[in-house]
């Protein structure tokens, strides 16, 4: 009777210990994405008063593994529509009916020494970086991946994961659970209104004057798409009726293909469009339902390829940009990998090209190739 008590209350309190740290890990989820009127940290080339544009997670620097892209975590419902997010909703976090049915003493538990393989073999892999601290967030991420296997121990999906065959095929899964996939229309206004204003009539200029009428830009690390559907759109509102001749090729790249999937949909949540300017979002899309579908003009102006940032050999095929765009993913990776990745930029751009990075980023110790170019509330990097 004692022995089976203190069974009981062992069970009850490894299944608290699991709930709490599941709800540490959905907690420190929804904090990260909403992060809102947080300073973003110092960088070193970054404009000084300049408002804090970016409520993302990647502003925390943290290498914390994606919830869906569309901002829901669980079936907590997405921001209401508008540029404000409820506050209250940050107490509504749904527990999934599979944790509550869990068997407290199932979870499989990656020690320190599978976690070093792990995370030595996504930095390899991908280039993103997860330091200690961020243990059980690899853990809880790699878990998935065992329960679509049916394996009970990390070291058994290491294995699978680190045999070449079938390695290959399980790849883009674990770059699905490893990375972080947040993104929106018009996340960083003055980027895109540098672009629209100063960049874009530049180097249009300068093409027209070697009567080359075509345009590149590289939204690279797109995730789903919004990125290069904000510049496909700015393009057809505000670019294209000055330099009516020219084709402008927009293309979208990320490591994560079901982001890539959703971005080659077209079809978007009233998460992404949540600061989309009104005038955009009845031009440039259809409802249908709750979603919201881009027009075929937008669309057409954008392809999306798979590209992996850290893997030079893809990354000497992309060439002949004339801007990039590489927002939000850099801070995933230690100083070496940024080097690596930010010199294959540098050689995808066309001379005179521009480089953007994210509002909390810097090249500040991984790159001096480029001339600094300050805009209103915004720089951008010059190959000159
Ligand atoms: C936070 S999102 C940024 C999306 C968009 N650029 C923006 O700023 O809104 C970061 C993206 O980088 C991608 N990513 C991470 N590591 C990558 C790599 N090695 N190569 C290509 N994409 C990568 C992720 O899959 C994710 O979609």
């Amino acid at each position: 009777m004692h022995n089976e008590k203190t069974t009981i209350t062992a069970s009850i309190a490894s299944l608290y210990k699991r709930l709490f740290t599941h709800y540490t890990v959905m907690a420190s989820d929804l904090f990260d994405k909403f992060r809102f009127g947080q300073g973003a940290g110092n960088t070193n080339n970054r404009p000084t008063n300049t408002p804090q544009p970016d409520s993302s997670p990647e502003s925390s620097g943290s290498a914390v593994p994606n919830t869906p892209s569309d901002g829901n975590v669980g079936n907590t419902p997405p921001p209401a529509s508008g540029n404000t997010f409820d506050r209250s909703q940050l107490g509504q976090v749904f527990i999934p009916p599979s944790l509550l049915s869990l068997d407290s003493g199932n979870a499989p538990k990656m020690d320190d020494a599978t976690f070093k393989k792990f995370r030595d073999f996504v930095y390899e892999q991908c280039g993103i970086s997860f330091t200690e601290n961020k243990k059980y967030l690899l853990e809880g991420r790699i878990a998935k991946r065992l329960e679509a296997h049916n394996l009970t121990t990390f070291d058994e999906y290491y294995r699978l994961i680190s045999s070449s065959a079938a390695a290959r095929e399980e790849l883009p899964s674990l770059f699905e659970v490893v990375t972080i996939n947040e993104t929106y229309f018009f996340r960083n206004p003055p980027q895109f209104e540098a672009l629209e204003q100063v960049i874009l009539p530049e180097i249009l200029k300068a093409k027209q004057a070697q009567g080359n009428k075509k345009l590149r830009i590289w939204s690279a690390a797109s995730s789903s798409g919004e990125e290069a559907y904000t510049m496909s759109m700015m393009i057809l509102e505000r670019i294209k009726p000055q330099f009516p001749g020219f084709t402008f090729e927009i293309v979208g790249s990320d490591i994560n293909t079901a982001v890539l999937e959703k971005a080659r949909s077209g079809v978007f949540k009233e998460y992404s469009v949540r600061n989309m300017p009104a005038h955009y979002l009845n031009k440039y899309f259809t409802r249908d339902g709750d979603k919201y579908v881009l027009t075929p003009e937008v669309r057409n102006q954008v392809k999306f390829i798979c590209v992996n940032l850290y893997d030079t050999p893809t990354m000497r095929t992309m060439t002949g940009f004339d801007v990039v765009f590489c927002c939000n993913v850099l801070i995933y990776f230690d100083t070496i990998a940024k080097q690596q990745v930010v010199a294959d930029l540098y050689d995808a751009l066309n001379k005179s090209g521009y480089l953007f990075i994210g509002y909390s980023e810097s090249l500040h110790g991984v790159s001096k190739a480029f001339k600094l170019v300050h805009f209103p509330k915004t720089i951008a990097y010059k190959k000159e």
